[in-house]
């Protein structure tokens, strides 16, 4: 079967051609890093005129790519959220558009699914799993029973893990994305020379906070006061400190809560997606202190990218059918919910995928 997947969550236009879920025949992305770098974050209203402005031909690309035409593809797969609604809005349309003209099926992915999902393409995974989330927008460590059953057990309370490399790599000015200049300077830094800690959750061991890290760089950089200093004060040396201490604190913490989980709820192998995994020293921290089969996303399933909304959406075909055309996207998913378990009950503005309401960590049967 041949899907062509569609991505446009945030600031990523992506089309891919997947057979069968697993194999790949093209995965166009088209980023817009140098549309948002000057402002050091996403804008918004300017993604979405890129995405309109490419969607068109980074689909085309893909199907060339494949050596096919439209009239060969089996089933449309578009990432119907969570993301920016905007953009949201360019690929459902995008895809419900070319899925009524040519009367084919259509189904719509999650997308904090589907970088799980990555993880898989190229392996079998074992299940149950802990699925570690560590993208821009997301930080979430879910129990997976499979890919389409889970519970989120610990989530980001404020900044996700991606976004505080962002925020690290701005007062260091350094350009967006920040965490591929972040692990760059990081590289020839002490990771010990700051004593930086990410923040722990009082009752909630599974839970993330960011923010204090990210206040505790402010503070390296500019002084106690916040204003002491400017970046221009610091030698090279202390900012390459200042970043390699941060990405250690930031990584010891995910994977230290991690081990915690795995053991906690008996998981028999992790599953990582998003863009963060893409890190070299995260790899290394978890390969060398965690002893369970890890899966990491092969290489171009990392970052957003459609060829894991394809990937997916053959499976959610296969299980559920097709999705009606008038399915609305979704900007946020309520992520201290349950998905797939025996008892749920829908929430009532999604159609499929279904996101249930029962939650959560208390549910799980612990080892
Ligand atoms: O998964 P993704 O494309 O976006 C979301 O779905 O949110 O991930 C983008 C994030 C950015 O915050 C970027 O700084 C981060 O992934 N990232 C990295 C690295 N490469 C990308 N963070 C740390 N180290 C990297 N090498
Ligand atoms: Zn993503």
């Amino acid at each position: 079967m041949l899907v062509l997947g569609i991505e446009s969550t945030c600031d990523e236009t992506g089309c891919a051609v997947v057979c069968d879920g697993k194999v790949i025949l093209s995965n166009v992305v088209a980023s817009q890093e140098d549309l948002h770098a000057a402002f050091g974050g996403v804008v918004p209203e300017m993604a979405c005129r890129r995405h309109i402005d490419v969607i068109k031909p980074v689909g085309q690309k893909a199907l060339t790519k494949a050596r096919i035409t439209l009239e060969d593809i089996d089933l449309i797969a578009v990432a119907q959220g969570p993301g920016l609604i905007g953009a949201l809005l360019i690929g459902t349309h995008f895809a419900k558009g070319l899925a009524l003209a040519t009367h084919k099926p259509l189904v719509g992915v999650n997308h904090i699914e589907a970088h799980l999902y990555a993880s898989t393409m190229d392996a079998e995974p074992l299940f149950p799993a802990l699925g570690v989330v560590i993208s821009g927008g997301h930080t979430a460590l879910m129990y997976m029973r499979s890919i389409s059953s889970y519970e989120c057990i610990g989530q980001t309370q404020d900044d996700a893990i991606g976004e505080a490399f962002d925020k690290v790599a701005k007062l260091l000015h350094l350009p967006y994305p920040g965490g591929p200049p972040i692990e760059r300077l990081a590289k020839k830094g002490n990771p010990f020379r700051f004593p930086f800690k990410a923040g722990q959750m009082k009752g909630k061991p599974f839970d993330f906070s960011f923010s204090g890290l990210k206040t505790a760089v402010l503070y390296a950089v500019r002084g106690q006061n916040g204003n002491k200093r400017e970046l221009s004060d610091l030698s090279e040396e202390e900012k390459r400190d200042i970043a390699a201490s941060f990405q250690r604190a930031a990584c010891e913490d995910l994977v230290n809560k991690s081990i915690l989980a795995l053991k906690e709820f008996g998981c028999r192998s992790l599953l990582l997606g998003g863009g963060v995994s893409q890190n070299r020293y995260l790899r290394s921290l978890f390969e060398n202190k965690v002893p369970y089969p890890i899966f990491w996303p092969a290489k171009g399933l990392s970052l957003d990218n459609a060829a894991m909304i394809a990937g997916l959406g053959f499976h959610i075909f296969t299980q559920d059918g097709p999705h009606s055309y008038t399915f609305d996207p979704f900007p946020r998913i309520p992520f201290n919910l349950t998905k797939g378990a025996p008892d749920d009950s829908l929430n009532s503005h999604l159609s499929t995928p279904r996101f249930p309401v029962s939650s959560a960590s208390n549910q799980l049967s612990k080892k």
